[in-house]
């Protein structure tokens, strides 16, 4: 069997999910598990919450009926709403809390014959410019759809710009503007991603939206996930199984670009772009081998990596290999690419069996 698995730790899932509970005591919380549990696996990880989550929020009514099918009861919240009138049926047969982020929308939904109402989250564009109503228009529409057949529950929610840069002018006038809404009558209210949840209580509100530090990453660039109290809940793990000599002037991988400065120690590591680690990930890039930082050295393959292991004598081929995880944070190997943990989580791929721990 190919060296390569990413090993999820639903126990650390699981801790995660409690320290944003005690972020914000009494507040109830969505559990972010859009694009497949952000690549954790979604069966897996709402089976793991079933009991303790209080609803799950996803990003399609595909999603959606994938967790309704492991959890009768739980709230799902569906983000960005339904994308075309066939899907407002199936979101009531399905039980679902649905975003309404504009007229369309709102139009299809009370244009729609339902099995029964739906909990509604009418979306405020407080500042994103990304989805939602501006103020003037929410009103209207709290106005025309409080007491609608298709509704049962009416309550607000927004997203922040930018909560992960602590002190942005911009998440104050977010949650300013959203304050301002709080006249109009909401059952329940929502604002807070992950960022939030861990730093701005003022934006709690009733159901928090914690997607990233479930799985044990930061969503700021200068707080690591270990000052958060965040445990990793995946480690992509692969083996060296090839290694070579490479003399001072002889180059590695694609494109020769990586040029050995010395007599060098070159170990091929079984992971690739095909896998989801980022084809971009520069020369220099932190690898664990043998529990000890190397670097990558030159670009990555579709299947392999190279890795230069010249000052790791104790390392061979089935060395084990760490690509991120438990003992390299993702944030870490994110931000030599220049990207995010998120998108690393996301993007490992379907090849790459899934082995649950914890
Ligand atoms: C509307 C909405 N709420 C909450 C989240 C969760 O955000 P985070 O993963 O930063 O906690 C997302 C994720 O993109 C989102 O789109």
């Amino acid at each position: 069997m190919r060296p390569l698995v990413a090993i999820i730790d639903l126990a650390a899932i699981l801790h995660n999910y409690a320290l944003a509970g005690r972020c914000a005591p009494g507040r109830r919380a969505f559990a972010v598990v859009k694009a497949n549990a952000y690549g954790h696996g979604v069966r897996e990880v709402v089976t793991a919450l079933h009991q303790v989550a209080d609803g799950f929020a996803v990003a399609s009514l595909e999603e959606a009926a994938e967790v309704r099918a492991m959890h009768g009861e739980a709230r799902i919240l569906l983000l960005e709403g339904c994308f075309e009138a066939s899907e407002y049926p199936i979101a009531a047969q399905l039980g679902l809390d649905l975003v309404v982020q504009n007229a369309a929308q709102a139009k299809a939904l009370l244009a729609s014959e339902l099995s029964r109402p739906l909990n509604v989250w009418l979306k405020l564009d407080s500042g994103m410019h990304r989805l939602g109503f501006d103020a003037a228009a929410l009103r209207d529409w709290h106005a025309r759809l409080q007491g609608a057949e298709q509704v049962a529950e009416l309550n607000l929610l927004s997203h922040f710009a930018c909560a992960d840069e602590r002190g942005h002018p911009l998440t104050e006038q977010q949650v300013e503007r959203f304050l301002e809404l709080l006249e109009l009558d909401f059952a329940q209210r929502s604002l807070a991603n992950s960022a939030a949840v861990l730093t701005v209580p003022a934006a709690h509100m009733d159901w928090l939206r914690p997607g990233i530090m479930l799985y044990g990453a930061t969503p700021f660039a200068d707080l690591s996930a270990g000052e958060l109290g965040l445990k990793p809940s995946m480690t992509l793990a692969a083996r060296i199984i090839a290694v070579r000599e490479v003399a001072a002037g002889e180059s590695v991988g694609y494109g020769a670009a990586w040029v050995a400065a010395r007599p060098s120690r070159i170990a091929t590591v079984s992971c690739g772009y095909a896998d989801g680690y980022p084809r971009h990930a520069p020369s220099g890039t932190p690898v664990l081998v043998e529990g000890r930082r190397a670097p990558l050295a030159g670009r990555v393959s579709m299947d392999m990596l190279a890795v230069d292991i010249t000052d790791l004598p104790e390392a061979g081929i089935d060395s084990p290999v760490e690509l991120w995880g438990a003992n390299l944070p993702v944030d870490e190997v994110a931000q030599a690419c220049g990207s995010i943990g998120y998108e690393l989580l996301t993007k490992v791929t379907a090849r790459v069996p899934r082995r649950y721990i914890g």
